[in-house]
């Protein structure tokens, strides 16, 4: 371990410690002690029970419910320089707040923006996987703090090679294909994406192209998010129209809300997902390619200007 290793110290947020005692146990280091409570009247108490002056502090919080946690992440990072931390990493596999892009309708917030201001002014550094980048072309676009975005299509396309004989790799809509055409590539694939439109929340219209040369391989489906997971279930229906089985859904962060989960279950054969995002479908860790990038393996993008 370098000397500057052995100053780096890593906190989990509320219902991150497993993967960031993980995280600390991959690099070796110091896994620090959060007290986080909540005041009667619903206020954050944060008590860091670690010393961190001098120290790199990488706080582990995968923003899957940004609004619960945003205070106290902000909160406890703020704490950490306060109390002498040489530097403030936030590592959120899943990094909220990114759909939100523009205005679809007059008088809308750009949440983007808005959030990207807030963690760039608390945070030295962001490590995230996988943002949905649609109309940005990088972080740096929005974010004003290092930004290092990993990506999960590899490890992705490595868990498939050895569970899944003989996959056609699917990309829901056309956005896809830049991870789906890596997934497909490492599981030594072939490869298609549909064409989708959204038309709110919970209702979008998929168009597929003539999959019937690929009847009889294994359809796998993969996408970054699934929310609601009308994306997903309506693949899984259309592909079955066209004779082929049914399909396994290979997700980057596995959001689920509501019963969606139950629901693409009864729609699809299996879930697979990364553990972006803690939930009872992950199978591919994201441990070491986290713990790469806080070791320095990763580059920051460039800043902007
Ligand atoms: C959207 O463009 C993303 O890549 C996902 O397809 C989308 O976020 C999935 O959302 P849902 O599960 O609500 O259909």
């Amino acid at each position: 371990m370098s000397s500057k290793e052995a100053g780096r110290i890593i906190f989990g947020l509320p219902g991150n410690e497993e993967f960031a005692l993980r995280v600390a146990k991959e690099g070796g280091w110091e896994f620090g002690t959060l007290e986080t409570r909540r005041f009667p009247d619903g206020e954050s108490y944060v008590r860091l029970q670690s010393d961190v002056s001098h120290k790199e502090v990488a706080l582990v919080c995968t923003l899957s419910r940004p609004d619960s946690q945003f205070l106290t992440l902000i909160f406890t990072a703020d704490a950490a320089r306060n109390l002498g931390a040489a530097s403030v990493t936030l590592v959120a596999p899943y990094l909220s707040y990114m759909r939100q892009d523009r205005r679809f309708n007059a008088g809308e917030a750009i949440t983007s923006r808005t959030f990207a201001t807030q963690i760039s002014s608390t945070f030295d550094r962001l490590i995230t996987v996988d943002p949905h980048l649609h109309r940005y072309p990088n972080l740096s676009a929005i974010y004003t703090c290092d930004a290092i975005v990993l990506h999960a299509a590899p490890l992705i396309g490595e868990w498939l090679a050895t569970e899944v004989p003989h996959p056609l790799v699917i990309g829901p809509d056309e956005e896809s294909e830049q991870w789906v055409a890596v997934v497909a590539a490492k599981a030594k694939a072939p490869h298609v994406v549909l064409r989708k439109t959204r038309y709110g929340d919970r209702r979008v219209e998929l168009v597929v192209p003539d999959l019937s040369r690929w009847r009889d391989r294994k359809p796998v489906l993969v996408d970054d998010i699934a929310s609601s997971g009308r994306t997903l279930i309506e693949a899984s229906k259309l592909i079955q129209e066209q004779g082929l089985a049914r399909p396994v859904c290979a997700v980057v962060h596995p959001l689920f809300a509501g019963e969606s989960f139950a629901e693409l279950k009864e729609a699809t054969d299996f879930i697979a997902s990364t553990d972006a995002v803690p939930h009872v479908s992950n199978r591919i860790s994201l441990v070491r390619l986290v713990a790469g990038a806080l070791r320095g393996d990763a580059q920051p993008e460039a800043i902007r200007g």
